[in-house]
């Protein structure tokens, strides 16, 4: 199984950005945490990151072919996105929501998921576990 790993925006600055909120693991260190899992489960892992709406939208696209899951944090897009809502539903590969911290938890605008009407799942509130788990998730929904 082939998994894209697509982070949005800020998430490069993980591990210095709100470590309360988010935690101290920087980017480099939970790619290479959600991979060696993944790795180990048999799937292989193309991790991505931007902080552009249009740029998430064309590596969803450009990843579209090879991308049999996608494990999808789209930050503060999250809660507005219509656009990148769209490219989710216009691929095939089913998209896990992922997020580090509890979303339903925060400021009343991070309740709001204009994304996840079209993903097959959701996991938040685990920090890098959220990303672990949305990997077991496509594992167990591309063995039934
Ligand atoms: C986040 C939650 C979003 O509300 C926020 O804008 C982020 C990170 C999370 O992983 O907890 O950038 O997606």
């Amino acid at each position: 199984m082939n998994i894209l790993l697509l982070n949005g925006p800020n998430l490069n600055l993980l591990g210095e950005r709100e470590p309360s909120v988010y935690g101290t693991l920087t980017l480099a260190q939970l790619v290479r945490r959600v991979s060696a899992y993944a790795r180990k489960k048999g799937a292989a892992v193309r991790a991505r990151q931007s902080n552009s709406e249009g740029e998430l939208i064309d590596i969803l696209h450009a990843q579209r072919a090879w991308a049999d899951g996608i494990v999808f944090n789209p930050g503060a897009y999250t809660h507005y996105s219509y656009a990148l809502r769209d490219a989710v539903a216009a691929i095939r590969a089913p998209t896990i929501e992922v997020h580090l911290s509890d979303v339903t938890k925060r400021e009343p605008f991070r309740r709001v998921s204009v994304i996840a009407p079209v993903c097959a799942g959701r996991r938040y509130g685990k920090g890098a576990d959220s990303y672990l788990e949305a990997i077991d998730d496509l594992l167990a929904r591309a063995s039934r």
